[in-house]
């Protein structure tokens, strides 16, 4: 069976007390539970020395393109793996449309990912016009398609899709289970046509308003296989009961 895993996304939310009170209190209760924490920056170190030995990995909500250079303000995935990163998210709804991040773009820095090591996490997702126009599926096929191309479908053998769609991240409004399965499903179903295996052992979260009220059900649809969790995994009750929820 595969895993399901749940990895919070701080955004750029925290300060070194408030994270040394919520990674203080979901490492316990987390204890033998798989999840990970996505954090700024400036505090992978304050999250390394926090969670080594843990059951807990942590990680960066983005990185750059670029192995090392003249690039003032990058940070690239070999300085994340000094820190003891696991993941990096990549191609976030708001990296896409706040900062410019194309297809392609997303693509060279899931590679530059996986090329130090990293498990990047990448982020598909339609917006509330492109679910309206029907055209979610072109949408996701196409964000996929670009990391294809470039990678191969055997790298999705080390990475995590998370599907996040864009109406519902921030707002409230969680897809349905239904909605959010039917998406998962087809996102499995295109790499199965590709790769069979590399399909059937992609670990594909959802992202988008989950909440521990909400997570049970959507984590039980079958090919739902953990979350991509925002706001509330700035509050440990809920992040941790979240992780509980994937955990059972
Ligand atoms: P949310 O964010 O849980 O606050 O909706 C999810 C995400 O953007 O990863």
């Amino acid at each position: 069976m595969r895993k399901k895993l749940v990895a919070g996304n701080w955004k750029m939310h925290g300060s070194l007390a408030e994270n040394a009170a919520l990674l203080g209190a979901i490492k316990p209760a987390l204890a033998g539970i798989e999840a990970a924490v996505c954090v700024p920056f400036p505090y992978l170190a304050q999250a390394q020395a926090a969670l080594a030995g843990s059951s807990i990995a942590w990680g960066a909500q983005n990185l750059s393109e670029q192995v090392k250079g003249a690039f003032t303000g990058e940070v690239s995935a070999a300085m994340l793996v000094d820190f003891g990163c696991q993941y990096v998210i990549v191609g976030h709804s708001e990296r896409r449309s706040l900062y410019g991040e194309t297809d392609e773009l997303v693509a060279k820095k899931y590679m530059a990912a996986q090329a130090a090591g990293l498990i990047p996490i990448l982020c598909v997702g339609e917006s509330l016009a492109e679910r309206e126009a029907g055209v979610t599926e072109t949408v996701v096929a196409r964000q996929l398609d670009a990391v294809i191309s470039a990678a191969g479908v055997a790298s999705l053998a080390k990475a995590v899709v998370a599907y996040e769609p864009v109406w519902a991240i921030g707002t409230g409004k969680t897809a349905t289970p239904e909605q959010a399965q039917a998406v998962h499903a087809f996102i499995r179903s295109k790499i199965a046509a590709l790769d069979a295996g590399v399909a059937t052992g992609l670990v594909i979260q959802y992202g988008g308003s989950v909440k521990a009220a909400n997570a049970g059900e959507l984590f039980s649809q079958p090919d739902i296989d953990g979350g991509l969790i925002g706001g509330a995994s700035l509050v440990a009750d809920e992040f941790i009961a979240i992780c509980r929820a994937a955990a059972k």
